[in-house]
């Protein structure tokens, strides 16, 4: 079998070896010449699932829906051509597949010079596509499943089916071959799930990817009330926050605001891509390029901040998962 590294540990190397607080300062001197490392980017906010955890899926989300119209594509190639972006990340807050240019807009990222990863539910993926995506020199794929097991996963991904994901990952890996690339990893998070879950969810996938990722799903940060779905659902959430058990370390310095840059469907981009609903907007890539925006003004007091740990001053980081230190 042949060992496959994820092309993209370079860049993850290198960005988990700094410190946030010298990064800061050396963005501040760099005299408004500091570039991101990578970008995620957000094709459509669209998505044909409504998972109970994610605020595509439960409404949460209020900014307005779309797809990633020719110009906003375009101007992400230019940036990433003109300032060597190592890498392009398409995923963020719904389903890339859904784009009807997804393939083509990746191609012409990856011809631009950048390493192109894509984050899946999955489900679009016919035969025709896995070959178009092999075919563009794809470096990387994530399938997303939830839960470990067909009941735990279909709970949380409403409109999904564990063994149709199952048989697309499968299709996929040997679709691959003996390609180098796309390195396969999927990835899970769970609730309540038992050890013999685990395994079994183990058995299912570790001989059709490259690498696996168990997690927690992070709820206790969503706001149930905000989102548009029936009482029913919500109620399912609420219990479901309840059982939350996360032994979930408090980050001293949150990693999110330095290497990278995320942009949404419409050009907007904000510094962390956890943000869903536009909270920590600088810029957008129809009016300015990545450079200046990495160095804009809105960029630095948010950096400030979040590097004094004044969470409380951004709606989004008051919020977020990884600044509130749950109980145990
Ligand atoms: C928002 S999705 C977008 C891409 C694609 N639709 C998918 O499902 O992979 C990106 C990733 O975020 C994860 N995610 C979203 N909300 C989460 C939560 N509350 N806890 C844990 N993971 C979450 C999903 O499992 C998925 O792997
Ligand atoms: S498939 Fe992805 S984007 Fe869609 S609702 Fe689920 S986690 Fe959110
Ligand atoms: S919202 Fe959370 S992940 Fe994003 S910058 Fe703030 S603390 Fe970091």
């Amino acid at each position: 079998m042949i060992q496959r590294i994820n092309p993209f540990a370079p860049i993850y190397h290198k960005i988990n070896n700094g410190k946030n607080e010298e990064k800061y300062h050396k963005i501040i001197q760099g005299g408004g010449n500091a570039l991101p490392e990578y970008l995620d980017v957000e094709l459509t906010n669209l998505c044909n699932y409504r998972c109970c955890f994610c605020p595509t899926g439960t409404n949460a989300m209020q900014r307005m829906r779309g797809m990633m119209p020719d110009d906003v594509a375009n101007a992400i190639v230019e940036n990433v051509r003109k300032y060597h972006i190592a890498g392009v990340r398409f995923i963020r807050w719904g389903e890339p597949t859904m784009h009807p240019k997804y393939i083509e807009i990746m191609e012409h990222v990856k011809k631009a010079g950048a390493l192109i990863h894509i984050n899946t539910n999955g489900s679009l993926l016919d035969k025709e596509q896995m070959r178009r995506l092999l075919d563009i020199h794809l470096d990387s794929i994530k399938f997303s499943f939830q839960g470990a097991d067909k009941g735990t996963y279909n709970e949380m991904r409403e409109g999904g089916d564990y063994d149709r994901l199952l048989e697309i990952v499968r299709t996929f890996y040997e679709l691959r071959g003996d390609r180098e690339y796309p390195y396969i990893q999927i990835s899970t998070t769970l609730t309540s799930e038992g050890a013999d879950q685990i395994e079994g969810f183990k058995r299912d996938i570790g001989d059709y990817c490259d690498y696996y990722n168990v997690g927690y799903t992070k709820l206790n940060h969503l706001d149930v009330e905000s989102m548009g779905i029936d009482e029913e659902k919500k109620e399912k959430i609420r219990r479901l926050q309840e059982n939350e058990k996360i032994n979930h370390k408090y980050r001293e310095v949150c990693t999110e605001a330095f290497d990278k840059l995320s942009i949404n469907w419409n050009g907007d981009v904000t510094l962390c891509c956890s943000d869903y609903d536009n909270f920590m907007i600088v810029g957008n890539v129809l009016d300015n390029d990545i450079k200046s925006i990495f160095n804009c003004n809105a960029t630095k007091i948010y950096r400030k901040a979040i590097v004094n740990r004044q969470y409380g001053l951004i709606k989004c980081c008051r919020e977020c998962y990884e600044t509130i230190p749950l109980t145990e």
